[in-house]
């Protein structure tokens, strides 16, 4: 025996809830070109494989993948460009739903009760970011394009991305005509909700924009503060609650979907603004509880 041998083990775990993932995982992945070294690695993971350490013990063992090293990097690759992809895609369908009169949320039940496609990731919105999901798609690009390779459906993916981090600047715009002197609040500022990461978020390609054009931006997010003063904020005044950042508004923008945003005193933040109008980043809020508020309600993909 002797030597010593090398294990790829992707983890697959979100920021903010990589505890649960990792006691609860849909498969673990193994790839090595040493049978002892997975044997070893089988004995380490045996109390999560027969889910001793799961919310729910009567499911099924975790499946584990035995690979070579290289094919076990690529299921982690493939996995995160996938998801990355699915976003992209539904997001794509959104901008047609936008102009063909449908409503983006019905098409994404539609599809996604197809046991093929699956409904998770199908929510359209404001695009992806953190600090997994960008990184592994331009890893990928990159390595395929040094083996001489373009990969021009994940190129796609990030640039139907990118553009879509500006559809609520498009949308502000509709309903604003010019943003120059008016005041935006946004709803929200890291990439996802229950996480202060703020790598890569759309927020900051939105902020960039709307300062670009003469908008006074003001925030609000659970997590995130003045005293931070993260990088890309410096033209923000980030709010304490959600009231503060509802007066003096000519519009808002949902963000960030906090599960918070879905009990917030509507009534009471539309009559502090110039103009209620709520452009759903996320397709997060309950179009009719917000008209009743009185708001002007505009989703993504949602023909509004
Ligand atoms: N590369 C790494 O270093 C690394 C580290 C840890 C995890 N990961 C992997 O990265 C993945 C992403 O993790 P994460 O923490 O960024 O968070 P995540 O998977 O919760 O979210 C990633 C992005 O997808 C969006 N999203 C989430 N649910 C969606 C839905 N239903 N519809 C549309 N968009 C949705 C989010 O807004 C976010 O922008 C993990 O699943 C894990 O496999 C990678």
């Amino acid at each position: 025996m002797g030597g010593e041998s090398v294990v790829s083990n992707p983890e697959f775990l979100r920021e903010g809830c990589a505890v649960y993932d990792t006691f609860n995982p849909d498969r673990i992945v193994l790839g090595s070109n040493s049978q002892r070294a997975i044997a070893m690695m089988r004995e380490l993971y045996a109390p999560i494989i027969s889910r001793e350490m799961a919310e729910d013990k009567s499911l099924p063992t975790v499946p584990v993948v035995v690979t070579d090293l290289s094919s076990a990097e690529m299921v982690k690759y493939a996995s995160n460009a996938f998801l990355a992809t699915k976003i992209s895609f539904i997001n794509e369908i959104a901008n047609i739903c936008d102009r063909v009169g449908a409503d983006v949320t019905q098409v994404a039940k539609g599809i996604g009760l197809d046991s093929r496609i699956g409904s998770k990731f199908l929510q359209a919105g404001i695009g992806w970011g953190g600090s997994c999901f960008p990184k592994d798609v331009s890893a990928l690009i990159h390595t395929a394009d040094d083996y001489g390779y373009e990969a021009q459906l994940l190129k796609a993916a990030v640039t139907v991305n990118h553009r879509q981090r500006l559809i609520a600047l498009e949308k502000l715009q509709q309903v604003l005509k010019i943003l120059k002197g008016k005041t935006v609040g946004l709803l929200g500022l890291t990439f996802k909700p229950d996480t202060d990461d703020m790598r890569d978020a759309p927020a900051l390609d939105l902020i960039e924009q709307l300062h670009r054009l003469g908008t006074k931006i003001k925030a609000f997010d659970p997590l995130v503060s003045q005293s931070g003063m993260r990088h890309g904020l410096s033209n923000v005044i980030v709010e304490t609650d959600a009231e503060r950042l509802a007066d003096g508004c000519d519009a808002l923008v949902l963000v960030t979907d906090w599960k918070q945003f879905r009990s917030l005193d509507y009534a009471k933040m539309a009559k502090l603004m110039n103009n209620p109008v709520m452009i759903d980043g996320r397709n997060f809020l309950d179009q009719e509880m917000l008209e009743a508020a009185g708001f002007r309600y505009v989703g993504i993909g949602r023909c509004s």
